[in-house]
């Protein structure tokens, strides 16, 4: 494992880098046929719709695929990440090397495993949509889910990165979670056994063993409560209506930096180092959230990471902080 990959990418990516050989997309080829494609623009994979090709992305349709495409690529020595919803990723203009795995085709149930009056157990795919989720929630009455309501992306992206908002976060509702470790093996690992830090999770030794790379996450196991639907749905679509009133509705990722701390929102101190509106190119500093950067239409990558570099100088001048970027930044430049 590369550490200064690790720093910038929770999804680690694992072995060599390079062009795949013509050998390589072959087998990959004859193994999914429709569900990998080769040099894909990532711009249309994420939200802030920026980001050069993937060398190959592949959706492999259960467990057993996906387990035969890890086996393929870590034979193979080639690098390979995870994509979530592609909504808090910016992917640098030359593009990703290697394989990116997508798990929004094979790994989308939802569905409930276990009921009594006073909890419900949901297991979502790891590419259900974090709103699909929201909605079951709602459609079968049950609370918890409704911290997560407008929040885009799936269900791994969501469980990785510890999405959440004021009012909740994934470690506040997720009762376990099912995870591919290495190299094959399939296990359930109790919400109690996972540490989850303010939008991470870490993987302990004592969870993940030997492994010399991250778990796949492959769902995750929701304890909800019975509830009254019309209250929920009231609830929603007040958390729906904050959202849209508070947040740019164009390509972002979402909050550019994490809140220092709590009564210290980033967008507090961007906003009062007078930078909203700010633009390198198309990339600007949101007018409505001083957090949220947004591609205006023509941004690329580069554009973005420079007013992010330009923003956090300007709030250490104005407040002596350092902002960490809450984006997941990968590729190359
Ligand atoms: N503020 C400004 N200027 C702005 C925006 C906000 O000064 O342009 C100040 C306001 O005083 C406000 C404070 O910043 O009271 C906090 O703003 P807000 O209530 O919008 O929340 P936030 O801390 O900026 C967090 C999450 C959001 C989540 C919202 C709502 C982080 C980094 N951000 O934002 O999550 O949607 O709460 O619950 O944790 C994300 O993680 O991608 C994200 C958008």
């Amino acid at each position: 494992m590369r550490a200064a990959q690790q720093k910038v990418n929770p999804f680690f990516i694992n072995g060599e880098s390079g062009l795949l050989t013509s050998q390589f997309k072959k087998q990959l080829a004859e193994k999914f046929g429709e569900r990998v494609r080769f040099d894909v623009p990532m711009a249309r994979h994420t939200y802030f719709r920026v980001g050069g090709p993937a060398d190959a992305m592949a959706m492999p349709a259960d467990i057993r695929e996906l387990k035969d495409l890890i086996g393929l690529v870590e034979q193979a020595g080639v690098d390979w990440f995870v994509l979530g919803g592609g909504t808090n990723l910016l992917v640098k203009d030359k593009g990703i090397r290697g394989v990116v795995v997508s798990l929004e085709k094979g790994f989308s149930a939802i569905e409930t495993v276990e009921s009594s009056t006073d909890r419900v157990l949901v297991r979502a795919g790891a590419g259900a949509g974090l709103s699909a989720l929201c909605r079951y929630a709602l459609e079968n009455n049950l609370a918890g889910m409704n911290f997560a309501v407008g929040i885009p992306g799936t269900v791994g992206g969501a469980v990785v990165m510890n999405a959440g908002t004021r009012q909740g976060s994934m470690e506040s509702v997720l009762a376990a979670i099912d995870v591919l470790n290495a190299p094959d093996v399939t296990v359930t690992i109790p919400a109690k056994s996972l540490s989850f830090t303010y939008r991470s999770l870490k993987w302990d030794r004592s969870v993940i063993g030997k492994s010399d790379r991250e778990p796949i996450v492959l769902a995750g196991l929701f304890g909800l409560i019975p509830a009254d639907g019309r209250e929920q749905a009231a609830e929603a679509r007040r958390m729906r209506e904050l959202r849209r009133q508070s947040q740019p509705a164009g390509f972002s990722a979402g909050c550019a930096f994490k809140n220092p701390s709590a009564d210290m929102p980033a967008a507090r101190l961007i906003d009062h180092a007078g930078l909203k509106g700010m633009r390198i190119g198309d990339a600007q500093v949101s007018e409505i959230h001083a957090n949220f950067i947004v591609n205006l239409g023509g941004a690329n990558a580069a554009d973005i990471l420079r007013l992010m570099e330009k923003v956090r100088e300007k709030v250490f001048i104005a407040h002596g902080v350092e902002l960490e970027p809450e984006i997941i930044t990968v590729g190359e430049q």
